[in-house]
């Protein structure tokens, strides 16, 4: 239950970290040999605001997300491609570049290692397709 008293990651970060956190991110994948090619070419923009919906409502944040997509089901809505352990190392790969981008100042150590800690988890779960 989250506690009225205690602002969540999200109203604590801002919506300026999460913009940055998912644009570094997808700055990276077009020219990636991995990730590019699962990604769709003619929409970025839109998987850029799906994911950017995702983590700020998974933080405490609007719940557009949820409006626009329904229950995340991030596996089921994975399973169309085939996301290997190489792909799912890539994909924290260009996470951790985009994170690495953003000063301390804006981002502290507690809330980057949780919203670290959780892109491991959920990438680990991603993955469908053994190699
Ligand atoms: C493990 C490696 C991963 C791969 C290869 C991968 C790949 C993809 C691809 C190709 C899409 C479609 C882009 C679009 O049109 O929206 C997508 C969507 C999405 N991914 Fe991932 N992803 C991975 C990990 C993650 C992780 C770790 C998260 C969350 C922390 C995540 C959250 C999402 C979300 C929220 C969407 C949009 C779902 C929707 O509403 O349709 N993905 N991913």
């Amino acid at each position: 239950m989250a506690n009225p008293n205690q602002p969540t990651v999200y109203e604590h970060l801002g919506p300026e970290v999460f913009d940055r956190i998912v644009a570094g991110f997808y700055r990276r994948v077009a020219d990636d040999d991995i990730l590019g090619p699962m990604y769709p070419a003619e929409d970025m923009a839109g998987a850029e605001a799906r994911l950017r919906m995702f983590l700020e409502q998974y933080w405490g944040g609007p719940d557009a997300y949820s409006r626009e997509r329904g229950h995340p089901r991030l596996r089921m809505r994975h399973h169309p491609f085939a996301i290997d352990g190489a792909a799912a190392d890539r994909w924290l790969e260009l996470m951790a570049a985009s994170l690495s981008e953003i000063p301390a100042a804006e981002l502290d150590d507690a809330a980057r290692v949780a919203i670290w800690d959780h892109m491991v988890r959920v990438a680990d779960m991603l993955i469908n397709t053994p190699g």
